[in-house]
């Protein structure tokens, strides 16, 4: 029996054939038909090849039966959101075919992935035929920028790995308590004001609109929807601090850079408010290709219902009226939902009963438990960083769990998918935000992408053995888990 390669996710069908592997030389080239929107992809296929072999990789932008080519191949011209794809690989050629580019895409960090290093120093890819699709269209990372920046070329490593894992969602909660971190048309005191801090008195920092733009637009040459998040009616120090009409007095508050929680809000009856919703979830729409905006909503610790069901709803009109969707944290559960509102689960101490509610008025549920999704959480007692209050999440914890059944009396039908967070009190650089994400991250995405009969966590341990040498190659921090009999 040929080995079967050790694929992180695990594809839904996997056959080593068993004849000579495909062997990578000097006239390898990247074959495509020149669509437009294939060059994009062509260009990440030899890009990342190149990267791999160390020699630059050519592309050819026309069919032919040529051996020694990776070819990739669209086989409808309106497969828009179908990321199922067919990889066949033997001596002579590699064949990609998918029915959309985020298909091919995933295809190409399949190919990626099965890249192995032969004793001569050859790179090889094993014969196999693979067929593989997602079980959840949302397989999601949330980074908080907020709490301390993200650079952005610290943003793009992060990026490249959710791809690499066919994460699809790059969630950013851009504004909190501690800065405010994307520049805003209508509100040019917000960066101007409110981004320069992060916890702990720690340096700010904050995208530019052309920023963002080159975020969206590297996160989207990867199969990666932004999805940004402006956080209302709480959480909002950051925007009282940079105008003061947004507070009862009038007077801007103080900058915070403390880690409590739930202690700041907005004011449904003074003027401001409402010109500050349509207009920022306006900007930020405007900015955004994909469909949804992140309204956030949690924590808002000292409103009366009423007042939070207001706001939730302002928020959401905006975001609707600016022509895209809403998500927003479990708490707005509680209040009125238009159907197709995207709810994200996460603390999972509290009653399922709005969201039994919230999904038979359909709701769609995106889940992200705090015991198992939150990589900022501890692996154990003896982490040097990352917080305790969701408990500890050592590698299986993130990996044995479903999501279907997660919130019981929740269809399995109102599931959109599943999305991991790393929140950053702790979390200063991309070491640290590395070191908490990996391995975790790889098994998040498993739980995403892979179906549940054939996921098997004796089966992830062995297979994730193999990124360890992937993390150490891109000079990444990552965990030891003594989970795995890493090498
Ligand atoms: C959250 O963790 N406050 C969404």
């Amino acid at each position: 029996m040929p080995a079967v390669p050790a694929l992180i996710p695990k594809p839904a069908r996997l056959e080593a054939t068993g004849g000579d592997p495909f062997v990578i030389s000097e006239s390898t080239t990247v074959v495509v038909n020149g669509r437009p929107d294939l060059i994009g992809i062509a260009v990440l296929a030899a890009d990342l090849l190149g990267r791999v072999t160390g020699r630059s990789i050519e592309i050819r932008y026309a069919e032919s039966d040529a051996p020694d080519v990776v070819r990739l191949r669209l086989t409808t011209a309106d497969g828009e959101g179908d990321e199922s794809y067919k990889l066949v690989s033997n001596a002579g050629r590699v064949d990609l075919e998918a029915r959309s580019p985020a298909g091919l895409v995933r295809a190409i960090v399949t190919l990626r992935q099965l890249l192995t290093t032969a004793p001569d120093g050859s790179l090889r890819v094993p014969a196999v035929v693979i067929e593989d699709a997602p079980r959840y269209a949302w397989r999601g990372l949330s980074i908080d920028v907020a709490r301390h920046f993200v650079a952005k070329r610290d943003l793009k490593v992060i990026i490249g790995l959710m791809a690499h894992y066919k994460l699809n969602v790059l969630h950013l909660h851009l504004t909190d308590d501690q800065g405010w971190r994307l520049q805003v048309r209508s509100r040019p005191q917000l960066t101007r004001l409110s981004s320069g801090t992060s916890v702990n008195g720690d340096p700010g920092g904050f995208y530019t609109a052309d920023d963002y733009a080159d975020i969206v637009a590297f996160a989207s040459v990867r199969g990666v929807r932004v999805v940004p998040e402006i956080d209302v009616p709480g959480h909002v120090n950051a925007a009282t601090h940079a105008y003061g009409n947004l507070t009862p007095s009038g007077e801007p508050t103080d900058v915070y850079t403390g880690i409590e929680v739930g202690f700041s809000r907005l004011y449904a009856d003074l003027p401001a408010t409402g010109d500050f919703l349509r207009e920022v979830f306006a900007d930020v729409a405007e900015m955004t290709p994909g469909d949804y905006v992140h309204i956030g909503g949690d924590e808002v610790l000292t409103m009366e219902p009423a007042e939070y069901a207001t706001l939730v709803a302002a928020a959401s009109d905006a975001v609707r009226a600016a022509g895209k969707k809403v998500v927003g944290w479990q708490e707005i559960a509680s209040t009125p939902l238009e159907p197709g509102t995207v709810v994200q689960y996460w603390d999972t101490r509290v009653d399922p009963a709005p969201f039994v509610a919230a999904a038979e008025a359909g709701a769609l549920l995106l889940m992200s438990p705090g015991s198992k999704a939150y990589l900022d959480m501890k692996y154990d007692a003896s982490t040097p960083l990352g917080l305790e209050w969701a408990g500890h999440i050592e590698l299986r914890d993130a990996y044995d769990w479903e999501p279907s059944t997660l919130v019981p009396g929740v269809p399995a039908e109102s599931v959109i998918g599943v999305e991991a967070a790393i929140w950053t009190e702790t979390l200063r650089d991309l070491p640290a935000l590395t070191s908490m994400l990996l391995p975790r991250l790889a098994a998040i995405a498993e739980v995403a992408w892979t179906e549940p009969e054939q996921r098997d966590w004796e089966d992830f341990r062995t297979r994730v053995v193999g990124q360890g040498p992937f993390w150490d190659r891109l000079g990444l921090s990552w965990y030891r888990s003594p989970q795995v009999d890493w090498r």
